[in-house]
């Protein structure tokens, strides 16, 4: 049978862990039909198709997979950033009533149509930068009924097609006007929230802030294993200003990713490894804030598979585009052009639990950017602007941008 399309004469980066590193094949081509890959090999053996494309020699890459955002949230605090570039630190501005906290009133004020048009407007930015798949977080409401709506916008968002958006209960903070009793408001979260969650399919996993100025260790213990009990995956915001130990604990859990780890023991390093827990690298929001680069070497020497992400927040990194957090993570965070490539393709699928995404192989989806540039290095290299780098881009075998 035909391909519904063929991409001949290109760079497949396939990044398919069965060819190895980044598995790139020279004079590729990749068959596509309906929103599938069907096959991918050398381009003298390519199927026919109903139509070809010519990549000039240039890059075909998986869709970009951003595995960690929060990107439905109104109103913005540049008033914050003007403040840190003057010497205050993201903790003292929390402290002062801003921080999460000051996101929490606009983004309860907005209507469902607001919510959804700022959140269709940071898609549409990531999607042009080469993003196919993101992870949506709730967090800026955070009261029951809230952190649902923003749950339910963002399933609205994903109705209306590309990218594939993998939506994730966030227990970001407890309010401010609930810390006269945490615990009645964590049990609110653990015997309301995250059952009516999981029963309405509102997420994929449960995320949870442990950190100084956000949950405790005990805290975070008891949100994540409310949310096991409900069968839902979980995931962590770790040791981005304190190690509070919620590795260990994300380890036991079999969690699918820590993210942040600028503070982690050896020992939680060793935790993370041996239970397979991807490590997720926010270099925008520790460029951002002026904090220690996470122990890249250690990560990388103990097998923990890293992904990059934007963290896309209103607080420390109000940014789309994964291509400049891969120039970031390469001249900021150590990490090599492979490191980098596979930090926004598989390894940030594999955060996300998501099998076949974030490579080229048959049975994967057509997920797919053919770029204007042939050296993978190019891409963090020319950083900024990373439209300018891309010709096309397909979700789902369908072309977002471009002229194909
Ligand atoms: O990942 N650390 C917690 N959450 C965000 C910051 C959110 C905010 O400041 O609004 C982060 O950096
Ligand atoms: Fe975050």
């Amino acid at each position: 049978m035909s391909a519904h399309l063929v991409i001949r004469n290109a760079r497949v980066v396939t990044c398919d862990p069965a060819r190895g590193g980044l598995g790139i094949l020279d004079r590729g081509a990749v068959a596509i039909t309906g929103g599938e890959v069907t096959w991918v090999g050398p381009e003298a053996e390519r199927p026919g198709a109903t139509r070809e494309v010519d990549a000039g020699g240039r890059l075909v890459t998986p869709g970009l997979v951003d595995c960690h955002t929060h990107a439905i949230f109104a109103g913005d605090r540049a008033n914050e950033f003007a403040m840190r570039a003057a010497g205050k630190t993201y903790l003292e501005i929390a402290a002062a009533g801003g921080g999460i906290g000051a996101t929490l009133g606009p983004t309860r004020a907005a209507s469902d149509d607001e919510l959804l048009a700022l959140l269709a407007g940071r898609l549409a930015t990531a999607i042009a930068a080469g993003t196919t798949t993101i992870e949506v977080k709730s967090g800026y409401d955070l009261t029951v009924a809230g952190e649902l709506r923003l749950l339910r916008v963002i399933a609205r968002a994903q109705q209306r097609g590309a990218p594939r958006i993998v939506p994730t209960l966030l227990a970001h903070l407890v309010p401010p006007e609930r810390r006269a009793d945490r615990s009645a408001y964590v049990a609110e979260i653990c015997d309301q929230l995250v059952p009516q969650v999981a029963a309405d399919r509102l997420a994929a996993s449960v995320d949870i802030y442990c950190d100084e100025g956000a949950y405790t260790l005990a805290e975070t213990r008891a949100i994540l294993g409310a949310a096991k009990a409900a069968g839902l995956p979980v995931r962590g915001h770790v040791g981005q200003f304190a190690d509070l130990g919620a590795a260990e604990l994300l380890a036991d859990l079999a969690g699918l990713s820590a993210d942040h780890l600028e503070q982690i023991s050896d020992g939680g390093i060793a935790r993370l490894a041996a239970a397979g827990v991807v490590g997720v690298m926010l270099p925008g929001a520790a460029v951002q804030l002026r904090l220690p680069v996470p122990p890249v070497d250690k990560l990388r020497a103990a097998g923990v598979a890293l992904a990059i992400a934007t963290d896309l927040n209103p607080g420390s990194s109000y940014a789309e585009e994964l291509p400049l957090q891969m120039w970031l993570a390469t001249t900021h965070f150590g990490m090599t052009v492979e490191e980098a490539w596979l930090g926004v393709t598989r390894h940030a699928a594999k955060a996300l639990g998501l099998p076949k995404v974030g490579t080229i192989q048959a049975g994967g989806p057509a997920d797919l950017v053919v770029w204007s540039v042939d050296d993978p290095a190019a891409v963090p290299y020319r950083y900024g602007s990373a439209a300018r780098l891309i010709d096309t881009v397909y979700a789902g075998g369908v072309c977002q941008r471009g002229t194909a």
